[in-house]
This record gives C-alpha cells, sequence and structure tokens, in this order.
C-alpha cells in the first residue's frame, strides 16, 4: 500500500505520456501495483503500511489521469487512496488528453458486505457515484444504496465479464484501471481481461514467511491460463523500478 508522498503532483510520474489503445465491447484494462524486493504487496500488520517512495506515489496518483475508470477489490477500501481521483491538476491532466470528467470508481464485491460510510463513498464533492458491482443473490449492507450505484452482474458471483460489458457499452467506459488488490488482480486475469500489468519494485524488506502477493486466487492458473507477459518498458526513479508488461493472454478488444 501506498503513502503520500511529500514531492508535488506537478512533479510529474513516470507514465505522464503513456498512450494506450481503446477498447469497444471491453476496456482496455491495465493493473497497477507496487511490491517490496521480497514480493510483498502489504506490511506485516493490517494497520496502514506505506511500502513505496515518493516516485511510486506520485506515480500512482497520475496514473489515472490516462483512464475512464478505476477499478477495486472490496478489501482495498479504506486505503485512503481514493483522496486522490480527484484534484484541479489532475483533472487538468486528463483535459489534456481529452477526458472531460473525472474518472468512475468501481467496487467489486460478491457478499455486498461493504462499509457505506467509507471515505470513497462519502465524497459528496465528487460529481459521480462510484459503482458498487455485486451478484444477484448480494444482500446490499443497509444505506449503500443511498452512496453508491448498485450494479448487480452475475447471478453467484460477479461476473467480471458482465461487468467490463457493462462499463463499456454503459457507462462508456474505454480505459480502466485495476488497482488491486491481489484476489482482483486473480479473476481479473483468470478472465483474460486484463492488457497490462504496472508493477514498482520498491526498495523495502518485509520479511514475513508467506507474504500477500500481486496476484493470489483459489489455486494457481490452469496451465493454458498461465499469464505470458512480454515486457515492454523499464525506467528507474531513486530506489524504484518502474516494470511495464503486455498481458499476452488477452481477450481480443473488439
Ligand atoms: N501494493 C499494492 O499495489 C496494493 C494495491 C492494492 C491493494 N493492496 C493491498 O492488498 C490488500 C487487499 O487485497 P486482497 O487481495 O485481500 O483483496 P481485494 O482483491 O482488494 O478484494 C477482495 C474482495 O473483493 C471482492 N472480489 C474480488 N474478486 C471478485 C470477483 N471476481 N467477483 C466478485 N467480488 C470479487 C470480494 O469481496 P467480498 O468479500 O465483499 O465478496 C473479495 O473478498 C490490502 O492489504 C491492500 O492494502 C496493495
Amino acid at each position: 500500500m501506498r503513502q503520500r508522498g511529500t514531492e508535488p503532483d506537478d512533479a510529474g510520474g513516470v507514465y505522464d505520456d503513456l498512450e494506450l489503445p481503446s477498447g469497444t465491447w471491453r476496456p482496455y484494462t491495465a493493473i497497477q501495483m507496487v511490491m517490496t524486493i521480497d514480493g510483498a504487496i502489504t506490511g506485516p500488520t493490517d494497520e496502514y503500511w506505506p511500502i513505496s517512495l515518493d516516485a511510486d506515489q506520485r506515480t500512482f496518483r497520475r496514473f489515472r489521469i490516462h483512464f475512464d475508470a478505476v477499478l477495486h477489490g472490496a478489501r482495498t477500501l479504506g486505503m485512503r487512496i481514493d483522496r486522490y481521483m480527484w484534484s484541479e491538476e489532475l483533472q487538468r491532466e486528463r483535459e489534456r488528453r481529452g477526458l472531460s470528467e473525472p474518472p468512475l470508481f468501481i467496487v467489486v464485491s460478491n457478499s455486498g458486505q461493504i462499509d457505506p460510510n467509507d471515505r470513497v463513498f462519502q465524497r459528496h464533492s465528487y460529481p459521480i457515484a462510484p459503482v458498487l458491482a455485486v451478484p444477484e443473490v448480494a444482500e446490499v449492507t443497509n444505506g449503500l444504496s443511498e452512496v453508491a450505484e448498485i450494479v448487480r452482474v452475475g447471478a453467484k458471483s460477479v461476473d467480471l465479464n458482465g461487468l467490463v460489458r457493462y462499463l463499456a457499452s454503459e457507462r462508456g467506459v474505454r480505459r480502466l484501471v485495476c488497482e488491486g488488490g491481489a484476489i482482483l488482480n486473480y479473476h481479473m486475469l483468470a478472465a483474460r481481461l486484463v492488457d497490462e500489468f504496472f508493477i514498482t519494485v520498491t526498495p523495502s524488506i518485509i520479511g514475513e514467511p508467506r507474504p500477500r502477493t500481486t496476484v493470489e486466487g483459489p489455486a494457481a492458473l490452469p496451465s493454458d491460463q498461465l499469464q505470458q507477459l512480454e515486457l515492454v518498458t523499464t525506467a528507474t526513479h531513486g530506489d524504484e523500478v518502474f516494470l511495464r508488461y503486455r498481458v499476452r493472454a488477452a481477450r481480443p478488444l473488439a
């Protein structure tokens, strides 16, 4: 998880000049994560535990200028990162890239048991209501429908294919960034809905016996689905390394 750095946003991010394709039946989709040298994506406790440095923090915030929507798994809420969804400076950068509105925020949950008081639902000044994607059977926590748009897609669990179709056709989402966590990343990759994987390696070591990693599912991906990635770019900034990979197994965009 990341913590706000001390450098201002206008110092620029590593991927400011990114040019991405756009999708039609589904959005062009990138995962963006940071991990320690020993592969951990979180600190050793459930408490907020910053693992990355200024360049990654800033790059993470500014990455959103390229995307119509931001996707999170339900356990990635509460990380205090939603406050970077919209600032005047980021909005100016978006407009320079032809994006008139701030990004749509989407949370995926099978249970629907989400805290409506999470700060992402309490940003009353944010102009677009967040979407909570749940399956038909989910019993959604009281009060959520007042602060989020509930989208039911899938019978017993969220149908991610259906969700991305909805985002493309109903919400005009052409580019989507999935900001984790590990469980949602697994399901997005297993559904072959991920085109690129951006990973920052940050100079920390947690040293836990079984650290949380960037992708975690109930079992290894089947051998025909093992994701083969192709390195697109590398960049260094200070002690951090920024790796951009293309996912070869992604489903066609059109
Ligand atoms: N280092 C990084 O870059 C980074 C980035 C993001 C997060 N993190 C860390 O990762 C941790 C959270 O990751 P996580 O893997 O535990 O959880 P997660 O992926 O954020 O969320 C998991 C939850 O999302 C819902 N979900 C995921 N896939 C779904 C699917 N296909 N269909 C329907 N619902 C789905 C389920 O919610 P319900 O349980 O409500 O059904 C599931 O329990 C946190 O500690 C966070 O700090 C690190």
